[in-house]
């Protein structure tokens, strides 16, 4: 039985994940900041915080003690972040490049010595849909979740030769307690962005509550793509027009594609 670690596996998308992996018979280890809130889990939650290095190092110790081997790492916990670029509290985006990108690294330089020494592995990041496109006011998540998606086509050519296989899966909007645990970091109602800003967060809310797509269609594809010899680079995974916003991002000129996307967001 494959034995997968799955990071933020207490909510929405990992939750789903591990719950259709167990489903699934592998082996899932997950993780939460609060072990306590989320006792009926079916699967082991381990307490852990992608922010702390310690963490991070008694985790992986923990299921390599425990199982020999992790054979899948799926690189999910992460935060949402909205707020006008200039308005926005440095220590509000520390704290989400901290989540979204430098904690999904350390796991992985922890997670990779055990894939090289049983000569394989998978490991798939998280990104987002957003990460392809500069959002207005979503900025500095787009630019996270893009800085993760770089990061994997590079490792892949990396680790290559050890058997250890690298993809990215970049969701569309899905129907989750990320709009709930988003950092919103602006409240200055005097700011020149406020209205534009407030118009573009309610429309936000919205697509989400309204269009948000089930994780379940996220849990299928990891259960392919970790049943798949050869994963691709990227994964897209939402609605029909999310996915189709990347492909008119790469055939339209860039000005053509700035101006639906001004529309779009009603700016
Ligand atoms: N929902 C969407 O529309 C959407 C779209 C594109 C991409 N994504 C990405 O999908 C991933 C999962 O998000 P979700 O929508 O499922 O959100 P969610 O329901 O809010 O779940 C977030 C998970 O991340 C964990 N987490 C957050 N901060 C953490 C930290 N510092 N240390 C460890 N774990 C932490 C949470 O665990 P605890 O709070 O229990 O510790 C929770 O399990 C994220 O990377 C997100 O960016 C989501």
């Amino acid at each position: 039985m494959k034995v997968v670690l799955i990071t933020g596996g207490s909510s929405g998308i990992g939750k789903s994940i591990g719950d259709f992996l167990t489903q699934h018979n592998f082996i899932v280890y997950g993780t939460t900041r609060d072990p306590s809130k989320y006792l009926d889990s079916k699967f082991n939650l381990i307490k852990s915080d992608i922010n702390k290095r310690n963490d991070i190092i008694s985790l992986i110790n923990y299921v390599i003690e425990k199982e020999n081997r992790i054979d899948v790492l799926i690189n999910n916990a992460g935060i949402g972040f909205t707020g006008p670029i200039e308005d926005s509290n440095l220590d509000d985006i520390e704290k989400l490049f901290n989540t979204n990108f430098f904690g999904p690294i350390q796991i992985i330089k922890c997670v990779l010595p055990h894939m090289r020494f049983q000569k394989s592995g998978l490991i798939i990041n998280i990104t987002s849909i957003a990460g392809y496109i500069g959002l207005p006011y979503r900025g500095i998540y787009s630019s996270s979740k893009s800085a993760l998606e770089v990061l994997t086509e590079a490792l892949r050519m990396e680790v290559k030769d050890f058997n250890i296989k690298v993809t990215n899966i970049a969701p569309g909007d899905f129907k989750t307690s990320i709009v709930n645990r988003r950092i919103d970091s602006f409240d200055n109602k005097e700011s020149v962005y406020f209205e534009k800003y407030y118009r573009t967060w309610k429309a936000m809310n919205s697509h989400v509550e309204k269009s948000g797509s089930d994780p379940i269609l996220v849990s299928k594809l990891v259960y392919k793509i970790i049943n798949t010899p050869n994963p691709k680079i990227h994964y897209k995974v939402g609605t029909f027009f999310q996915k189709f916003s990347i492909i008119l991002k790469r055939i339209l000129p860039d000005l053509i594609f700035e101006k639906i996307l001004i529309k779009y967001s009603k700016l």
